[in-house]
């Protein structure tokens, strides 16, 4: 085969693997999301700009696990940052419904939620957030579970 085609081969293969929403339970997922930056400087154009910011939502929420497990947290705007999650384009816009948007207004006010939370209720609120991306998910998007079912806390009694 030549080298080319093999490359091109290769590269369908990696893209269909990392179709978002594919119902894939590959357990190295968080490789492929690595992979995924990769590509996307390659082909900026082939991911949809709710793909975008979703990643960057995972990126953050993962980062911010790692934060409160030290007792610590970012000073992220998370409302600001996300705040156009009903409005960006996705991969698949027939998605784009009212049970979607409930599933966003609700993700919303939860994000909020989690901005202005009290200390005591901080890990909580997080927790509550992460189960908000399950839910959409669930409806929506089943791919991308098997990295958000880490990222919750578990709280130490
Ligand atoms: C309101 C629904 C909804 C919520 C809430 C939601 N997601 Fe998503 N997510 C989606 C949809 C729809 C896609 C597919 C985007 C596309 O292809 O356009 C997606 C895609 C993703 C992807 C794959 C991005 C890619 O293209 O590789 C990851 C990772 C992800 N979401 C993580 C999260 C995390 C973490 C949370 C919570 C902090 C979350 N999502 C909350 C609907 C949601």
């Amino acid at each position: 085969m030549h080298r080319k085609s093999f490359i091109i081969l290769s590269l369908y293969f990696i893209l269909g693997f990392l179709n978002a929403c594919s119902d894939s339970n590959h357990e190295s997922k968080e490789e492929i999301i690595d992979a995924v930056e990769l590509i996307n400087t390659n082909f900026p154009n082939k991911r949809s700009e709710l793909s975008v910011l979703m990643r960057t939502l995972y990126n953050d929420t993962k980062a911010e696990k790692k934060l409160l497990t030290n007792k610590e947290y970012s000073s992220i705007d998370w409302i600001s940052k996300y705040a156009n999650l009903l409005t960006v384009k996705q991969t698949d816009d027939s998605n784009n419904d009212k049970v979607f948007e409930a599933f966003g207004n609700s993700f919303l006010s939860l994000l909020k939620a989690y901005q202005n939370t009290t200390e005591n209720n901080r890990i909580s609120n997080y927790n509550l957030l992460i189960t908000d991306c399950m839910n959409c998910h669930q409806a929506f998007c089943l791919g991308p579970i098997v990295i958000i079912k880490k990222l919750p806390i578990t709280i130490k009694k």
